[in-house]
């Protein structure tokens, strides 16, 4: 068991989830080295294209994870191919009353009503433009109003690789109760007519044939109306009495069954036209090889971060790498083609 797992995480459980997060938002940001904290190997077999943007590897930092983007630059240099912050919002936003995260270790998840707290995309805005490009860096939006996100769009993307567009928290009420589909579709079209750079969008994640159904056809939107790329996928809606709200989103290997089904599923629904971001309980090299044999082209990872540690991104750099190794291959022909 490496130092993580046998030291920092059973201190770090000691504290309640958010000042836990806390604490390690604020380790991020002392100099150490983080590039030989993470040790991840630089294999030419793990580069791959996504959107046009030349990645490292295929291991991407999940948005909400460093939602104010003031940490990005040491979470790219631990070794992620690319690192999502955000989620930001127009305005500042305090999110849910708390306590608002609950961990499951036994399931080595986690449930949320975090609410998107974010400083707002001015702040945001003047965060990025000092801060040190280490990783290409995607910045995750969302508003509840069109002119909102299209100012936060517009002040956020000259400091961003891509844009994901959050079209999925189930933690705020537009994210889960409004007419999705018409709001989806004019947004997508507002900002496709104004955006330099790609733009993804993040989608729930389905279990039923009903979900299914919203779900598919909010990615069949997303690719109609001029989406880059889809993350699949956000947090699972559950109830939960440990928090303030009594409900939250799911994370962590309790989404991981569903999610190469999900992606396999959104890829045969948009006729394989956007790539796709596998997101949901991914934690080791053979969570992050099924997806990809599922036709994704990267994997997001966000609670392995809190149970495994800053080393998971090595572990499934290098486990990827044995395989492509062994089948003498490369990332990019393994990824289906968008
Ligand atoms: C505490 C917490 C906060 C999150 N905040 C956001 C967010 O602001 N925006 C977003 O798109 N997803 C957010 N997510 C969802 C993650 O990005 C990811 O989609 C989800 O946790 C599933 O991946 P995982 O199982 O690897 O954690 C959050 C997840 C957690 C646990």
């Amino acid at each position: 068991m490496g130092v993580y797992r046998s030291v920092v995480r059973p201190l770090l459980f000691a504290l309640p989830p958010e000042a836990a997060h806390r604490l390690a938002h604020g380790l991020l940001g002392l100099p150490l080295p983080w590039e030989r904290i993470g040790r991840v190997p630089d294999d030419p077999r793990l580069r791959v294209t996504l959107c046009g943007i030349e990645l490292r590897n295929p291991i991407g930092l999940a948005a909400g994870f460093d939602k104010s983007c003031r940490r990005l630059d040491a979470l790219g240099r631990l070794g992620f191919g690319y690192v999502v912050g955000g989620t930001v919002t127009r305005h500042p936003r305090a999110g849910n009353p708390k306590p608002r995260v609950a961990r499951s270790p036994r399931q080595a998840s986690m449930v949320n009503a975090m609410g998107l707290p974010n400083p707002g995309a001015d702040a945001v805005a003047r965060t990025l433009a000092t801060g040190a490009r280490t990783a290409p860096r995607f910045v995750s939006i969302a508003d509840q109003d069109v002119p909102d996100a299209l100012a936060t769009h517009a002040l956020l993307e000259p400091h961003a690789d891509a844009i994901e567009l959050n079209a999925s928290c189930p933690n705020v009420s537009w994210g889960r109760d409004r007419d999705n589909e018409a709001h989806l579709d004019r947004l997508l079209r507002e900002l496709g007519a104004r955006r330099t750079k790609p733009l993804l969008v993040k989608l729930p994640p389905f279990r039923t044939r009903v979900e299914r159904e919203v779900v598919t056809a909010l990615a069949r939107i997303a690719r109609d109306a001029g989406a880059d790329g889809l993350t699949c996928s956000n947090t699972r809606p559950v109830r939960d009495p440990r928090l303030a709200t009594g409900a939250g989103g799911l994370s962590g290997r309790a989404l991981f069954a569903d999610t190469p089904r999900i992606v396999e599923e959104i890829r045969r629904a948009t006729e394989r036209a956007l790539p796709v971001n596998a997101c949901g309980g991914i934690a080791t090299a053979a969570d992050a090889l099924a997806c990809i044999e599922a036709g994704a082209t990267t994997v997001q990872v966000f609670t392995a971060m809190v149970y495994r540690g800053p080393r998971v991104v090595a572990e499934i750099a290098s486990g990827l790498a044995d395989t492509l190794r062994l089948r003498r291959t490369e990332m990019g022909a393994l990824v289906g083609p968008a």
